[in-house]
């Protein structure tokens, strides 16, 4: 099922011609481990539980996966409040376990890349547990920022920063002083200053590049740097929910850079990230950095993928915009003109663990949600057969364009978003933090269906599962799913074979004219990819139809829909 691959993109192959790495065109598969496949029984996913279920991706014909954090970690932040870098919780398994899950990927041809949380760590890391025992000015404090407070006695926050997941950004330790966290107060930022922090995360790259992993997907990649002296900062009433100054409502469009925050995309990011160029560029196999960097527009995204820093940054100007045609258009145009102008390929995607999935986000009427999350009370909440339909035409466009690009597990199969989650069992820091105002990102992270009759619809045996699944999702389980001819699960592995048969992915975009206003029409590789935002069906143009996103009505392309012709 596996085998039908390309040579060029088996890992242990020889280093590529420039301009035709493995990485300009991957398509890479977020496991959020958690909710992938539980081996063990508890509820929550595992290694050997993604091992067990690789054949299915290597089915699908994923180039590389994405794993988010499996370390050991108290978990208020689903992994990423890492306790420790170079080991893996007991929750997911063993190290022995990730060898044997990164050897299988490598058999099947998959690469590997792991998610990387330099931001910050856990309240329980070593470091941190260090720094309270010592006092104000120690070594272990100046590992993290601690400041002392404003005030008469120290009493208020050392400056007005807001935490992106609510509430103040400072929280105060016995002695009087204060700690930064942007995120949960168990999430701690690191000093960036400080040579000790950067020593010891390229001793972490090293211990998982030894470990034969492909790459690194570096988490809240813009954070690190803070303005000196952390002046006050208040964000725009309409910031993204990152904090501010990103995450615009039309992110990529604009040509006015944002203000950004004293404590995103400081310029002194950009020389950590040349350092650690360096030193994967010191190893055989093509080693990736993906930056999860969250700043806009486009051009200034593109600042982490210049020649000697990271390889891919994540596009969230494109997740951001709406199932509109001119929007697209653009967001397309802009993408591609701000990575080549820095030799970087784009890339694409529509979900993730933090954002409402696409299949429920195409349909909602209210706008920048990402990170607020949906929920019962959620006004103009999606339908779902209009969602599916366009999350599927969505991602058809998407996989057609030059350039890498990410799906999130459970794409594949249509899931929605799981809105009616009870909130007794919601788990979000986001959730907690604005007394339940945001809902948070539960509902994109529910375990997958594998089988519609088992027990947790096959994600674990006892039946057990972290969040709980809807009732009716035995509906969107693969096994319904496999081999069934108009299934989303269909729709995407034959997208990702012909992409592959056709050199898609490479490449450039020629404009095709002539089309209506609701239409985005575009030739690349040798294939016509005509998507049809509109409500009304269009005249199909000439060719063979090679893969069309829903069923086709004569010679017409219905609305919410997208094909490829030859
Ligand atoms: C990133 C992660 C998100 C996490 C945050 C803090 O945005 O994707 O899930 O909560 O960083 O680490």
């Amino acid at each position: 099922m596996s085998n039908d691959r390309d040579e060029a993109f088996a890992p242990t192959s020889a280093a590529s011609t420039p301009g035709q790495e493995w990485w300009r065109t991957a398509v890479i598969y977020q496991i959020y481990p958690r909710s992938f496949a539980d081996a063990s029984g508890d509820g929550i996913g595992d290694l050997p539980g993604i091992t067990a279920r690789l054949d299915s991706l290597a089915g699908l014909g994923v180039d590389a996966i994405w794993l988010s954090p499996f370390y050991t970690s108290p978990q208020k932040d689903a992994g990423y409040d890492v306790a420790d870098y170079c080991d893996v919780d007991p929750l997911f398994g063993t190290l022995a376990d990730f060898d044997e899950m990164t050897a299988r990927a490598h058999e099947l041809d998959i690469r590997v890349i792991v998610d990387l949380v330099p931001n910050h760590s856990s309240d329980q890391h070593r470091w941190f547990q260090e720094a309270l025992a010592a006092p104000a000015g120690s070594v272990e404090r100046d590992r993290y920022i601690f400041r002392d407070g404003a005030g008469a006695d120290g009493e208020l926050p050392p400056n007005n920063w807001q935490s992106v997941f609510g509430g103040p950004a400072w929280t105060r330790v016995p002695d009087g002083q204060w700690y930064l966290h942007l995120f949960d107060s168990s999430q701690p930022d690191f000093n960036w200053d400080n040579r000790i922090v950067r020593d010891e995360f390229l001793d972490i790259l090293r211990f998982w590049l030894d470990r034969e992993v492909d790459g690194f997907r570096v988490d809240v990649a813009h954070g690190m740097i803070k303005a000196d002296g952390l002046p006050d900062y208040t964000p725009p009433a309409e910031g993204g929910s990152m904090g501010g100054g990103t995450a615009t409502l039309e992110p990529g469009i604009s040509d006015e850079a944002n203000d950004d925050p004293p404590y995103w995309a400081q310029e002194g990011v950009h020389e950590i990230y040349r350092e650690w160029r360096k030193l994967l560029d010191g190893y055989a196999g093509e080693r990736i950095l993906a930056a999860e960097a969250w700043v806009d527009p486009l051009p200034k995204v593109a600042k982490w993928v210049r020649p000697d820093e990271m390889h891919q940054a994540f596009n969230f100007a494109y997740l951001e915009t709406p199932w509109e045609a001119s929007a697209l258009r653009s967001v397309i145009d802009n993408s591609l003109d701000a990575f080549s102008a820095v030799g970087a390929p784009s890339t694409w995607v529509l979900s993730n663990h933090d954002v409402v999935r696409h299949a429920s986000r195409l349909a909602l009427t209210a706008e920048n949600l990402q990170g607020h999350g949906v929920g019962p009370k959620t006004p103009g909440l999606p339908d779902p057969v209009v969602g599916l339909r366009r999350a599927r035409a969505a991602t058809a466009l998407m996989l057609a364009l030059p350039g890498s690009a990410y799906i999130y597990q459970g794409e594949e199969l249509g899931l929605p978003e799981a809105i009616n989650l009870p909130d007794e069992v919601r788990q979000d820091p986001t959730w907690f933090r604005t007394n339940g105002e945001r809902y948070g990102r539960d509902g994109c992270r529910v375990p997958l269906p594998w089988e519609a009759s088992a027990p947790a619809y096959g994600f674990s045996e006892t039946g057990a599962s972290w969040l709980p699944q809807p009732t009716d999702w035995a509906t969107y389980a693969r096994d319904l799913q496999n081999g069934v001819p108009d299934s989303t699960l269909e729709l995407y592995r034959s997208a990702l074979h012909q992409r592959r048969e056709h050199g898609l992915g490479l490449g450039e975009v020629e404009w095709l004219d002539g089309f209506g206003p609701e239409v985005v029409a575009l030739r690349t590789g040798g294939v016509t990819v005509v998507a049809n935002t509109g409500a009304d069906p269009i005249a199909l143009p000439e060719g063979a139809v090679l893969l069309a996103s829903s069923p086709l009505e004569g010679n017409d392309l219905p609305g919410d829909t997208t094909v490829w012709l030859s």
